[in-house]
């Protein structure tokens, strides 16, 4: 496929190396820091793609999908902290026939830690001797606080788990509520991802917990969507893309 790289920080970065060693191209590169700004290509360049892979800034995401879009060109967001206009884009998207996937979190790793944590809190439901709390460490050029994926592990505990009734990113100097579920967030040197969810009981203690070790990881599942986008239109998660394509390995 040739891939269009917007955002070429580390993500983008990222996504070159893994995207070229599972053969493909990279047809265009747009960072405005590199001088590749979307508005000034030329529409053949930006024609001349199969699917663009988008990891830049949160306050281009909307810009970038209606440049796009407008090409006809469809794309995977790993893009955080946008999803507030989740509801607009989704428009532009059935507006122009486009598909897009995003995620929070495209690590397979982590997807898979997902269904862990959907276990876990199931079972801890019936078990109300257990309380229920997170941390996140990132590194300290993150932009967004707490880290969506933290987001997206609290969605799945508050699901699952009567007794929590919503998340606190940021209590302030006070005491935590039973019914809240804690969910704090560090920023420190070049940490890449960490996600602890602590199961605490007067007896033991329980402690899930994800570490990506590098960004090839998240790389590897935005490519992934990339190469199954093609018969999608509308907007989905790298969820739903996973169950296509474990439906068709297994
Ligand atoms: N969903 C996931 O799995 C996942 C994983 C890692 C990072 N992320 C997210 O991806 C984003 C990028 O992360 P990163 O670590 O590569 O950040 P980064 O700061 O290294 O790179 C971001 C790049 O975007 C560029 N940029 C700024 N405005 C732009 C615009 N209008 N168009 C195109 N590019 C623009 C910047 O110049 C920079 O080079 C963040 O939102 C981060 O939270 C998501």
């Amino acid at each position: 496929m040739k891939i269009g790289i917007i955002g070429y920080g580390q993500m983008g970065k990222a996504i070159e190396r893994v995207a070229i060693a599972r053969g493909h191209s990279i047809s265009v590169i747009v960072d405005p820091k590199q001088g590749y700004v979307l508005d000034e290509l030329s529409p053949s360049v930006l024609e001349n793609t199969d699917v663009y892979i988008d990891f830049s800034v949160p306050e281009a995401v909307v810009e970038n999908v209606k440049m796009i879009s407008a090409h006809g060109k469809s794309m995977v967001v790993g893009t955080t902290g946008w999803y507030e206009k989740l509801g607009e884009i989704e428009e532009i998207t059935l507006d122009r026939g486009i598909a897009l996937v995003y995620s929070q979190n495209f690590s397979m790793g982590m997807n898979i830690f997902f269904d862990i944590v959907q276990f876990a809190s199931r079972v801890i439901n019936h078990f109300p001797e257990y309380d229920i709390a997170g941390f996140e460490i990132h590194h300290n050029r993150k932009k967004d606080i707490p880290s969506g994926t933290a987001k997206k592990i609290s969605e799945i505990v508050l699901k699952n788990v009567d007794r929590k009734k919503k998340a606190t990113f940021f209590p302030g100097n006070r005491k935590i509520d039973s019914e809240e579920l804690h969910f704090s967030s560090v920023r420190c040197g070049d940490v890449v991802g960490e996600h602890t969810l602590i199961l605490d009981s007067s007896s033991d203690t329980i402690r899930l917990s994800h570490s990506a070790k590098n960004r090839d990881g998240f790389a590897l599942g935005a490519l992934v969507a990339a190469e199954n986008i093609q018969n999608l239109s509308g907007i989905h998660t790298f969820d739903e893309i996973l169950k296509i394509v474990l439906k068709e390995a297994l």
